[in-house]
């Protein structure tokens, strides 16, 4: 008899955690559901504008640049974004991820515009229109002679030093570097007493931002692109830019996020760029603190030059 009413008890009590469980469950799904759906809504409110990239120009190099810029940041290709979910912990042992997919014509407003970090195999984050003001700036320092190399600071999967390399060969130039500027590990720790601006926002402990150098070099390779006019800098700009081997640039491309990155930058680098060469900040709509790297920097060296916006976020400007 007592044994009956422990076992009815106990399947009772089984009962009400499966009940439980269940009701969790379903409610989580349908909150993940719900937001993908809100998610969707909003996009296709936003996705409307054409396509950013039409070739610049009508020749081969100008077809290949446009079809390599849209690889880079896999435009027309729909996004596999991973759910943000302890789920995603359980399942990635088995190699396995829930994600929640982003159709090609949503996922090419972002990709446009430059404003995800995207979750596939994409090259670069900065979008056509930044890779747009790339190849703009390329062609002209090309088609002016203008002495220099190219340079990146702060890569990423490599995709704007990729595209800048790819420029370079199209055009038949053997004489210029293209420069790999990372620490290949992320953004350093904040140095909060030097630069006051950074504040510890979890950004050093994104891994999402470590890409290590034989991945970048395999991304370069992907393109057939890795060869010796490719120069890597391996280290935190602070250790490397100040001796870095680069006698003058023409193109000096800063995209590291901190304030400290962004300064250290200019500091080594901008000296070395030539008369009609270009400076572009990638940062400078989407961070504050890089935006006053930026015009700090500018106010402490005079610089009057005109500083023009790409996009939301990108600005740049030629040196006189
Ligand atoms: C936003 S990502 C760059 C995106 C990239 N330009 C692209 O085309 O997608 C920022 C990069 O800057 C690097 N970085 C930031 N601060 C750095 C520093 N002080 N020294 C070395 N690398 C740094 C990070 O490792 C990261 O790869």
């Amino acid at each position: 008899m007592k044994s009956t009413q422990v076992f009815k008890n106990l399947v009772f009590v089984i009962g009400i955690f499966c009940t439980f469980f269940c009701v969790i469950f379903l409610l989580y799904t349908a909150a993940i559901l719900y937001s993908a759906q809100k998610c969707r809504e909003k996009l296709a409110k936003t996705s409307q504008e054409k396509p950013a990239a039409a070739p610049i120009g009508n020749t081969v190099q100008d077809y290949y640049l446009d079809v390599l810029k849209k690889h880079l940041v896999r435009y027309d290709s729909d996004a596999y974004i991973p759910v943000t979910s302890p789920i995603n912990k359980w399942l990635a042992p088995y190699d396995l991820s829930l994600v929640r997919i982003l159709p090609a014509q949503h996922a090419n407003k972002l990709r446009t515009d430059g404003r995800d970090w995207p979750a596939d195999q994409a090259e670069t984050m900065i979008g056509l229109k930044r890779l747009n003001n790339l190849e703009y700036c390329i062609k002209d320092v090309l088609k002016h002679n203008v002495p220099g190399d190219f340079i990146e600071t702060g890569v990423w999967r490599g995709g704007a030093t990729i595209f800048m390399r790819a420029a370079l060969k199209a055009y038949g130039d053997t004489t210029r570097k293209v420069w790999v500027s990372d620490s290949f590990q992320g953004v350093p720790k904040p140095d909060e007493k030097s630069y006051p601006m950074d504040v510890d926002n979890g950004m050093s402990e994104n891994k999402y931002l470590m890409v290590s150098l034989p991945q970048v070099k395999q991304n370069f390779a992907r393109y057939d692109l890795l060869d010796d006019q490719v120069r890597f800098l391996p280290g935190w700009f602070r250790d490397t830019l100040p001796t870095a081997p680069i006698d003058h640039l023409a193109i000096l491309r800063v995209d590291g996020d901190l304030y400290e990155s962004t300064t250290e930058a200019l500091h080594y680098l901008y000296p070395k760029v030539s008369r009609g060469g270009y400076i572009i900040d990638d940062d400078y709509g989407a961070l504050t603190i890089a935006k006053k790297a930026v015009d700090d920097f500018r106010k402490s060296q005079g610089i009057t030059d005109e500083l023009k916006p790409i996009d939301w976020t990108g600005v740049y400007w030629q040196k006189h």
